[in-house]
C-alpha cells in the first residue's frame, strides 16, 4: 500500500515548484493555441507544466501509470495499480483571460480506488488535499467536516451550457438552490466545496477534471455520481453530479423527473 504521508509531501513539493514555474512564465507573453474549438485553449504553460509534473512522478514512482490532459503520449487505458491523473492547468480560459482562478490538480488512484488528491489554487498559494484516511486540509490547516446542507440552503456550481439549455433540469436545480456560481475551473469549484462555500457542482468533466476532487471530497462525505445515479468511471468523460448527500438526493430526483417527463 502506498504511504500517503510521503505521497502528500512529494505532491506538495512538486506543486509548490510547479507554482513558481507557472508564476515566472506568466511574466512573459503566453503562446495560446486552440484544440477542439475556439474556447478550448492550451498554452505553453499547460504543456510545460504537464511535462514537469510527469517527470517528477516518474522519478518518484517509476511504475505508476499517468493520465495527463495534454499530449497523446500520456493516456492510460487501465486503472490497474498506481495511477496519477494530472491536470497541469485547470481553467485555462481563466488563466489566459483573468490570470486568476485556475488550479493545478493531481489525483492518485490504486486499482481504481481514489487514494489521494491535491488541488493547487495558484494565485492564492493554497493546496487543498485529502484522501483515504487522510483528513481534508488547506495547506497545513485541517478543514472542518462538511455540513450536510440541503439544496435550498447552499450555493451550487453549474456548467454554463447545461444551465443555459436547462439540460437535465440544471437551471431548475439552480433555481432550487440559494444561488448559482460559474467559476470556470472545475478545480476551483471543488476547492470551494471543500471549504464549505458551495454545496455542489454539476458539469461535464474529463477524468483529470474530477480525479483529485473525487479523492478529496469523496472521503469527506460528498456524493459523486452520473445523472442516473451510477458511479463515475475514471476512464471516460461524462456528466458529474457532486453534492452533499441531501442536495445530491434532491438533484437526482429533479434530474430523474426531467428525464421521465
Ligand atoms: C476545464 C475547466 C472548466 C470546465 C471544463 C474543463 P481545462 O478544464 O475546469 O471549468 O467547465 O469542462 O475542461 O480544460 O481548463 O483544464
Ligand atoms: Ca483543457
Ligand atoms: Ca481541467
Ligand atoms: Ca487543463
Amino acid at each position: 500500500m502506498i504511504n500517503i504521508e510521503r505521497l502528500h509531501q512529494n505532491v506538495t513539493t512538486w506543486l509548490k515548484t510547479s507554482r513558481q514555474r507557472v508564476l515566472a512564465l506568466m511574466n512573459d507573453p503566453l503562446t495560446v493555441a486552440t484544440k477542439s474549438n475556439r474556447n478550448d485553449l492550451v498554452t505553453n504553460v499547460d504543456r510545460t507544466n504537464q511535462q514537469f509534473l510527469i517527470g517528477q512522478i516518474q522519478a518518484a514512482y517509476p511504475d505508476a501509470r499517468i493520465e495527463g490532459e495534454e499530449g497523446k503520449d500520456q493516456k492510460t487505458k487501465s486503472l490497474d495499480g498506481l495511477v496519477f491523473f494530472v491536470d497541469p492547468i485547470d481553467g485555462t480560459m481563466n488563466f489566459v483571460k483573468e490570470h486568476n482562478y485556475f488550479a493545478i490538480m493531481i489525483g492518485v488512484y490504486v486499482d481504481g480506488k481514489p487514494v489521494y488528491g491535491a488541488i493547487m489554487d495558484v494565485m492564492h498559494d493554497t493546496i487543498i488535499a485529502g484522501g483515504h484516511g487522510f483528513a481534508m486540509r488547506a495547506n497545513d490547516t485541517r478543514l472542518p467536516a462538511l455540513a450536510d446542507e440541503p439544496l435550498a440552503a447552499g450555493l451550487i456550481g453549474l456548467n454554463g451550457p447545461m444551465h443555459a439549455h436547462n439540460r437535465l433540469a440544471v437551471a431548475d436545480i439552480g433555481m432550487a438552490s440559494s444561488g448559482v456560481r460559474m467559476i470556470g475551473s472545475a478545480g476551483m469549484t471543488f476547492a470551494d466545496i471543500a471549504q464549505g462555500a458551495l454545496i455542489g457542482y454539476i458539469s461535464y468533466l474529463q477524468p483529470w477534471d474530477v480525479a483529485a476532487a473525487l479523492a478529496i471530497l469523496g472521503h469527506a462525505g460528498v456524493i459523486f455520481s452520473r445523472p442516473d445515479g451510477s458511479q463515475l468511471d475514471l476512464l471516460t468523460p461524462g456528466i458529474v453530479v457532486a453534492a452533499t448527500p441531501q442536495a445530491h438526493q434532491t438533484i437526482m430526483t429533479m434530474m430523474n423527473d426531467a428525464a421521465t417527463n
